[in-house]
């Protein structure tokens, strides 16, 4: 089966700087999350996937189609929501939904059903007929959620859907996207949150210096960077020594054997690599790779 995102050698620049230099991504389903830090080329690839930036050179294909030469059938196989939303503020959420429904081909009062029932899966029932400025940041993205579900896509792009909403808010949106995956809809969300993608993602890519320097499970690149580890920590919370936890029982003894007296004193912790210590790892090697 070929992927339902494929991405080859995707090329973006603006003026001196290169964004995305030979990207490569293939995605086959599920939540799949793409990490990377502030400025990393993250919107600029959904912004190329979802058709509204063409890319200076390379090939990204949705669901077979590809963004460049057939974009009017990748948009009618993808949602999309980020900072690019057409949520009129000055609508209410209800009218907002509505108008979405009818510019998407619905007739109006199949437009009017759909907008009520994502407006009740939301939670917005209650507030669908007061206008959108005066709602919560939490509240209003699930507007925009909403908005991108008016018709059921096969790939929704969700680009950074949490940052800067509470903690209550970010929950809530973690349960609508994993509904929706579990419904059979593909997501590719994009986050700076390590949690995000541990929490949601059944695959995770990081972006760094313009291309995927990993891409797995949250697990496998996990073991890329490094076994757990038995640290010996002070009162200070210092690592005075680090062995490796997978040893056998006599080389972990023999290791212990050569303790001082002083340091026979110290706390024992066990130390799993976390996904903070994956991103500083893999982006260093590539910026090094680079460097040279
Ligand atoms: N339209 C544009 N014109 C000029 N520079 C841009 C444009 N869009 C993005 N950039 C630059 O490209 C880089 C990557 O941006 P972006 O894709 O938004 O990163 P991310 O979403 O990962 O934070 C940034 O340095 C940004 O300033
Ligand atoms: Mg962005």
């Amino acid at each position: 089966m070929s992927a339902i995102i494929d991405v080859r050698q995707l090329r973006q620049s603006f003026g001196e700087r290169t964004v995305l230099d030979g990207l490569n991504l293939e995605i086959e389903g599920g939540i799949f999350a793409l990490l990377g830090p502030n400025g990393a080329g993250k919107t600029t690839l959904v912004s190329i996937l979802t058709t509204l930036l063409r890319p200076d050179s390379g090939t990204a294909r949705v669901c077979g189609h590809d963004v460049v030469r057939e974009p009017a059938q990748v948009r009618r196989m993808i949602g999309a929501t980020g900072q690019y939303a057409s949520v009129d503020d000055q609508l209410t959420a209800r009218e907002n939904l509505g108008m979405i429904g009818r510019l998407l081909g619905l007739g109006r009062s199949h437009a009017q059903e759909r907008a009520a029932g994502m407006l009740d899966r939301f939670g917005l029932s209650a507030s669908a007929d007061r206008r959108v400025a005066d709602f919560s940041g939490g509240m209003r993205r699930r507007v925009d959620l909403a908005a991108s579900l008016m018709r059921t896509p096969a790939v929704l792009f969700l680009d950074e859907p949490t940052t800067g909403l509470d903690p209550a808010s970010r929950a809530q949106i973690w349960e609508d996207v994993a509904s929706l995956s579990a419904g059979g809809c593909t997501v590719l969300m994009t986050t700076q949150m390590l949690d995000e993608a541990e929490e949601l993602a059944d695959r995770v890519a990081i972006i760094a210096n313009g291309g995927i320097v990993a891409d797995g499970t949250v697990p496998e690149i996990l073991s890329r960077v490094g076994e757990e580890t038995v640290a010996l920590v002070d009162e200070a919370g210092q690592t005075v020594r680090t062995l490796p936890a997978r040893a056998t029982a006599g080389g972990l003894a023999a290791a212990l054997a050569g303790l001082s007296a002083e340091e026979r004193t110290l706390r024992v912790d066990v130390h799993r690599p976390t996904l903070d210590d994956a991103f500083l790892a893999l982006t260093a090697q590539r910026a090094e790779a680079v460097a040279a």
